[in-house]
């Protein structure tokens, strides 16, 4: 269901052949692969994130052996590398307590003139009241966290050292076979409390979000922000 994201994630960080590139909060590692794929054998992917336990693998299973996996946070990225050409993080930046460090990290990692490219939620979004609304209460670990407005992710990019930033709003068709598949699909996404059923799920997304039928299945809309900035050429 995630190819139009894996597309949205090509148009927007254009990872090229031979470049060495971040992922911040990789998760278990859905777009590591998709990104390696594209830097190749001389090209090098760090995947992070705080909780490495699903990235297990990664670095033997990938095509081109060129992903290493660190566990760290944003906030606090020691990971032995510099001169990223970009950084890429999708719906992990929401969880990080301490942007302006991360974002500062972000930059020193960075060569002049990279890119960082962060695909998440942000305030005041659809989105936002769906995650808001329904995945704080159903979710059974809570949904505790702090979705960047564009405004203070722009203050942030100012403060340290990213130019000015371009925000994108995607939506991307998460594509599935049955109705049904949809609120099973979302119900493991989000980890729901047992007391949640797939139809809740269903229900909440349909409320918030888009679904309906297409041609061959049915299709989730999924609206994300994309915010896209580079550092100054000159350093
Ligand atoms: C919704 S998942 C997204 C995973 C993956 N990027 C994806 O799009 O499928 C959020 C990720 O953010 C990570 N995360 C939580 N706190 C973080 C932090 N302080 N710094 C970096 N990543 C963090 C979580 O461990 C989790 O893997």
């Amino acid at each position: 269901m995630w190819l139009s994201d894996i597309a949205c994630m090509k148009r927007f960080l254009k990872p090229a052949e031979g470049e060495s590139i971040l992922e911040v909060g990789a998760g278990n590692g859905y777009f590591s692969g998709a990104i390696a794929s594209e830097l190749g054998a001389s090209g090098l992917l760090v995947a992070s994130d705080p909780s490495t336990e699903q990235l297990s693998g990664l670095e033997t299973e990938c095509e081109f052996g060129n992903i290493r996996v660190v566990s760290a946070s944003a906030d606090a990225l020691d990971i032995g590398f510099s001169g990223f050409d970009a950084i890429w993080s999708r719906g992990a930046i929401h969880h990080v307590t301490d942007k302006t460090s991360a974002f500062a990290r972000f930059a020193q990692v960075t060569r002049p003139g990279g890119r960082l490219v962060i695909a998440d939620i942000f305030s005041g979004t659809t989105l936002a009241r769906y995650f808001d609304s329904f995945i704080a209460q159903s979710c059974n670990t809570g949904h505790e966290v702090a979705f960047l407005s564009k405004e203070f992710a722009a203050s942030l990019c100012a403060l340290t050292g990213w130019g000015k930033p371009t925000f994108y709003e995607e939506i991307t068709p998460w594509e599935f076979e049955k109705r049904e598949d949809i609120g099973r699909f979302l119900q493991l996404l989000f980890s729901a409390k047992p007391e949640y059923s797939a139809e809740d799920c269903f229900a909440a997304a349909d409320e918030h979000l888009s679904i309906s039928e297409t041609a061959s299945g049915w299709a989730l809309m999924w609206p994300m922000t994309v915010m896209a900035a580079s550092r100054p050429a000159h350093g």
